[in-house]
């Protein structure tokens, strides 16, 4: 199969169709959600949902999410639907939410990873919509990155991880979310939410009006949960913003290249570390978080230190990207300094 980029900022009629086609056709296709980039197959065809796995290097246990075109067709992909799906769907769709459901009996196990439930949005991006009519199906689709890596935001991120295992990669600008979904399990009973993302605790309490928990420890294979996850080269290591002088001096003195990623210049040794701007709000701090941490990659750097926001809104998703990216290395190293 041949393989194109386009670069795709409108809506282009044949370039859709050509993307559903190599879709069809059993073909990967790389897509712009408004969270992160999608590595997309035909969820209905197992064999194409297979080569995700192995493009990504993923292990074939760990559950897809499929997307869907409009919030009608959860009929189609699930069964035993809960009023509170038709409800977080009718206010957060298109959006970056996920709702794990049963799924029907038909859909793939490849697709699920053997569970009986299933993953399910609608993305809200043009691009990703527009491939999803021209389909008339739903796409399987993990972030387009290689297992355990930063997810990519954008279409050039694609094409460096995974140029060439991907058939075709279409192109709509960064994502404006920037981290993944929220995914909430309602397959039994009260609403958990099994990874933060977009859409936040608090608003998904509001809409629904009870209370909605976060999980810590899932035992569902899922890959944004492991425990060293969206990993850029660069070692990370976080730091409150009382400790950051105390970590930096003490990288510094053992001669490391430091790396500051905060949102203020806070640091008094900002002189000798490269400083990385985390944006003000934290909007744009979820919006450029992995672009920056890809960005780190090509500094030359031995340490990131990296200063979490603090909050209990869009906060939450990001310290539980970093606090991954940091992964079991941060915590032998506060073990070490502080
Ligand atoms: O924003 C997003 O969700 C992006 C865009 C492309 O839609 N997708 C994404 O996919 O982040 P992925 O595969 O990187 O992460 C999906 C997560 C995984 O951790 C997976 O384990 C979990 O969703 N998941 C999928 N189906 C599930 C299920 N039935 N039960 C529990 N977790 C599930
Ligand atoms: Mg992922």
């Amino acid at each position: 199969m041949k393989r194109k980029v386009f670069q795709v900022k409108t809506n282009k009629n044949e370039e859709i169709a050509a993307a559903a086609d190599v879709l069809r056709s059993g073909g990967l296709v790389a897509f712009p959600t408004e969270t992160v980039y999608g590595l997309g197959a035909d969820a209905s065809n197992a064999q194409a949902v297979n080569r995700i796995f192995i493009a990504k290097g993923r292990p074939t246990d760990h559950p897809l999410i499929v997307h869907i075109g409009k919030k009608e067709n959860l009929n189609v992909w699930s069964s035993n639907i809960p009023s509170r799906a038709w409800l977080l769907a009718e206010h957060f769709w298109p959006g970056p939410l996920t709702l794990i459901l049963r799924k029907a009996d038909w859909v793939p196990e490849v697709v699920t990873g053997g569970l009986n439930t299933i993953g399910l949005r609608v993305p809200a991006h043009p691009l990703a919509l527009s491939l999803l009519k021209s389909l008339g199906g739903g796409i399987a689709a993990p972030s387009a990155n290689r297992f355990g890596r930063v997810s990519p935001t954008t279409s050039n991120h694609v094409r460096e991880e995974l140029g060439d295992c991907v058939d075709f990669i279409l192109d709509g600008g960064a994502c404006s979310v920037g981290i993944e979904s929220t995914i909430v399990d309602l397959s039994s009973g009260s609403p958990v939410i099994l990874r933060p993302g977009g859409v936040t605790q608090e608003s998904l309490e509001e809409v629904l009006g009870e209370p909605v928990v976060q999980r810590k420890n899932s035992k569902v294979r899922c890959s944004g949960r492991h425990s060293v996850h969206y990993s850029p080269d660069v070692r990370v290591v976080l730091a409150e913003e009382e400790k950051v002088d105390e970590v930096i001096s003490r990288f510094l003195s053992d001669n490391f290249r430091v790396g500051l990623m905060s949102s203020k210049r806070l640091s008094k040794k900002i002189n000798d570390v490269t400083f990385i701007d985390l944006a003000a709000t934290i909007k744009d701090q979820a919006q450029q978080l992995y672009a920056k941490l890809r960005m780190a990659d090509t500094l030359n750097l031995d340490i990131l230190v990296v200063v979490p926001p603090v909050g209990s809104g869009l906060e939450v998703a990001i310290n539980d990207r970093l606090v991954r990216a940091a992964g079991q290395r941060d915590e032998k190293l506060r073990k070490d300094i502080l």
